[in-house]
């Protein structure tokens, strides 16, 4: 949030305040006149106390710390600081067994704080700050259904991630599958429409590619990527079959800059750039390459472009028979598929199989569930279709 909006917000708070004060009920009989005073009075006076902060990240902590506690009075009728701030003899001290409880919890969510607010990771790798602060708000919400103890580091770090801005370029990290070891990190841009171009960022279908190709035989065998923008689906492969021999190709200049960024910083010996622009193709520079496989995430989405890119797989196929295709797709356009199947027939192949992918779950017979290693969230709930091709012999 910016100082503008900032501002907007805290005047929009002061009002939602006032206005919760005055039509407020205590669930507690004779109090509500007492505790609407108070409520009215509180507000008052800490807005006041607080009118002379400028520091964004001091603002944005407020800013939190308003919202949780309207959320608080509203939902549970508490309008006072929660009870894990108030000295032990007030109005809401607990009994011991509760406190017992509440003394284990306090220090089993320490631990939990510690792991995530202090993590090295944080340090090593730009992580975007949306991302931080919607696990950290995720973390919040959970702990207090349960009625846990919230460290106050977690309120602090949000409060200081709302005011903070991420810069142009940031990083993911991925994990092996058992979640103990970093296994690569990719930068992307921020924008997913940057310098004219949607390759400088990471797409749902790339995250879902990667994730079924995890489960695939790719030990020794050698894949080529088209239109593979940061690079994610072919990274994934060649950190995870380090026997394996990866191509990653795009044509724009920017997204090959950094998908050889994102190669080098992973240290990933099997995995090689290379350009391929499928409206402009020049096979002879491919025909040693010798595919056993040619993948591609997110890439039927001009039909203008569905010949180019038909003509190049197919070309693979043809002058390597043992190799097939497979090509994530993001539903969003239903027509945009049914261009891109009509292409695949004209150019003498065809779909062996079509899976579709959604909420970590293949839709294969009674649908099959795998772990998501390269999870992606997006405010589009929309499902993935893979494609595996074949040519027509
Ligand atoms: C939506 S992005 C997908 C990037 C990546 N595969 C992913 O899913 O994160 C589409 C990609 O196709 C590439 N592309 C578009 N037209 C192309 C062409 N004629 N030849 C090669 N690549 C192309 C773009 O540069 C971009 O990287």
């Amino acid at each position: 949030m910016n100082t503008v909006s900032q501002r907007v917000r805290v005047i929009q708070l002061y009002r939602q305040i006032l206005k919760l004060g005055r039509n407020w009920k205590s669930k507690e009989e004779g109090r509500t006149e007492i505790e609407k005073s108070e409520i009215l009075a509180e507000a008052r006076l800490k807005f006041r106390e607080n009118r002379d902060i400028s520091d964004p990240i001091e603002i944005g902590k407020l800013i939190y710390k308003a919202e949780q506690r309207i959320v608080q009075a509203d939902h549970y009728g508490i309008p006072y600081e929660r009870p894990e701030y108030l000295p032990p003899d007030t109005a809401y001290s607990v009994h011991s067994v509760k406190q017992n409880f509440q003394r284990m919890s306090r220090k089993h969510a320490q631990v939990f704080s510690d792991v995530i607010v202090s993590s090295p990771l944080l340090d090593q790798y730009k992580i975007r700050k949306q991302f931080q602060a919607s696990i950290l708000k995720r973390i919040i919400t959970k702990f207090e259904k349960c009625g846990e103890f919230v460290p106050d580091e977690i309120y602090d770090k949000l409060g200081s991630l709302m005011g903070e801005k991420d810069e142009e370029y940031v990083e993911r990290v991925y994990f092996n599958k058992n979640g103990d070891q970093v296994l690569f990190s990719i930068e992307e841009s921020v924008n997913q429409l940057s310098k004219g171009t949607t390759g400088l960022s990471i797409w749902q279908a790339s995250c879902d590619l990667a994730n079924l190709c995890q489960y695939l035989p790719l030990e020794n065998k050698t894949i080529i990527e088209l239109g593979a923008g940061c690079g994610l689906s072919g990274i994934s492969i060649s950190a995870n079959f380090p026997s394996s021999t990866v191509y990653l190709t795009d044509y724009n200049d920017d997204v090959l800059q950094i998908l050889e960024k994102n190669v080098k910083k992973n240290n990933l010996k099997n995995c090689e750039c290379r350009s391929i622009d499928w409206c402009n193709f020049d096979s002879k520079e491919w025909l040693n390459s010798n595919p056993d496989l040619l993948i591609a995430a997110d890439v039927v989405y001009d039909t203008e472009l569905l010949p180019s890119l038909c003509r190049t797989i197919s070309w693979f196929l043809e002058t390597f028979p043992k190799s097939c295709a497979l090509i994530a797709c993001t539903l969003r356009n239903p027509e945009s598929l049914k261009c891109f199947e009509k292409n695949i027939l004209k150019f003498n192949m065809e779909i062996v199989e079509k899976i579709s992918f959604e909420n970590s779950i293949f839709d294969i017979g009674d649908g099959i569930e795998v772990l998501t290693t390269f999870p992606f969230s997006s405010t589009i709930q929309t499902p993935t279709i893979f494609y595996s091709l074949g040519l027509v012999r």
